[in-house]
Formats: C-alpha cells, sequence, structure tokens
C-alpha cells in the first residue's frame, strides 16, 4: 500500500513542478512579447532605454530652427553678454574672417562668454553650421 501511494506521489510531484515552471516560461515569453519594439525618444531631450538610442542616431537631424530655439536663441536672440544678433548679419559678418568655417570652429570651441558648442552638446558640426547661417544670414 505504502509503496503504491509513493509511486502516486512522485510523478504527481513532477507533474506540479513542471506545470508551475511552464507557467513560468510562459509569462516570461509573453511578457518578451509585449515589450515595446523601440521607446519613443523626443529629440534634444534625455533619451531611456535601448530602442531609443536606435531612433536618436537613426533620426533625422535636427532643423536648424530648432537648434536655434532650442539652445541659440537664449542669447542670439536679444544679444546676452553681447552675443551677434539674430538677423543682425553686419554683426555676424565682422565676425566671419575666416567665413562660417571660422565662426563654427568658435562655436565648437566657444569663445568668451559664448559656451562650447552654444549648449547644445549632442548637436553635430553641420546642425550648428545650420543653425549659425539661419542667425547670420551669411
Ligand atoms: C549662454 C549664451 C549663448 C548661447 C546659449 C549661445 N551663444 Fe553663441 N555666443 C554667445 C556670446 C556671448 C557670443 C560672443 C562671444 C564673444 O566674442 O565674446 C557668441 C558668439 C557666437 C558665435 C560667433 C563666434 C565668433 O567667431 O565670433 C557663433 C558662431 C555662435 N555664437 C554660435 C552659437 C550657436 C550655433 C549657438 C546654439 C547652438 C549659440 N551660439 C548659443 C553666447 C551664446
Amino acid at each position: 500500500m505504502n509503496l503504491i501511494k509513493k509511486m502516486l506521489v512522485a510523478p504527481a510531484a513532477v507533474l506540479a513542478l513542471w506545470a508551475v515552471t511552464a507557467q513560468a516560461t510562459t509569462d516570461e515569453a509573453i511578457a518578451e512579447r509585449l515589450k515595446p519594439v523601440g521607446e519613443v525618444c523626443i529629440m534634444g531631450e534625455e533619451c531611456k532605454g535601448v530602442g531609443a538610442v536606435a531612433v536618436a542616431a537613426g533620426g533625422a537631424a535636427r532643423t536648424a530652427d530648432d537648434v536655434v530655439a532650442k539652445h541659440c536663441g537664449a542669447c542670439h536672440t536679444a544679444g546676452v553678454l553681447g552675443a551677434p544678433k539674430v538677423g543682425d548679419t553686419a554683426a555676424w559678418k565682422a565676425r566671419a574672417t575666416n567665413g562660417v568655417d571660422g565662426l563654427l570652429a568658435n562655436a565648437i570651441a566657444g569663445i568668451n562668454s559664448m559656451p562650447p558648442k552654444g549648449t547644445c552638446a549632442d548637436c553635430s558640426d553641420d546642425e550648428l553650421r545650420a543653425a549659425i547661417e539661419k542667425m547670420s544670414g551669411l
């Protein structure tokens, strides 16, 4: 009798364990499938998640207007700290002794009160150049 009981209980326990494991695997698989493929990343803001990095890297470059509005305008709209004003082409021209290339180099490195890359640390050179051309009209 005792032996028969054991023979019945053991497979039942194995079966129960299997059922629990199978359930856990299924839950994990479902969670994996439900995970978003990529997360939305808003340009200029901190990106989170693996997908977001890909979106930012593969995304379209910001327009000059975006960069100016978000980063450069703070100083260049009103001429804060002696910054050449947006649209004041004469003021920009006076600085552009080495052309837009020279302006770009100084914008990247920073010059006096002008912070490196004009606070747009993740701007590409092309994005900075476009912003400079936009502000200066050069
Ligand atoms: C914190 C204020 C500030 C911000 C933000 C800022 N600038 Fe400037 N910028 C200045 C000041 C001040 C100057 C003038 C520096 C000087 O010659 O003394 C300047 C000068 C420049 C010049 C002229 C450099 C030269 O060779 O004379 C360029 C080009 C420029 N900024 C580009 C940018 C761009 C592009 C951005 C945005 C991505 C930006 N700046 C954002 C303050 C700022």
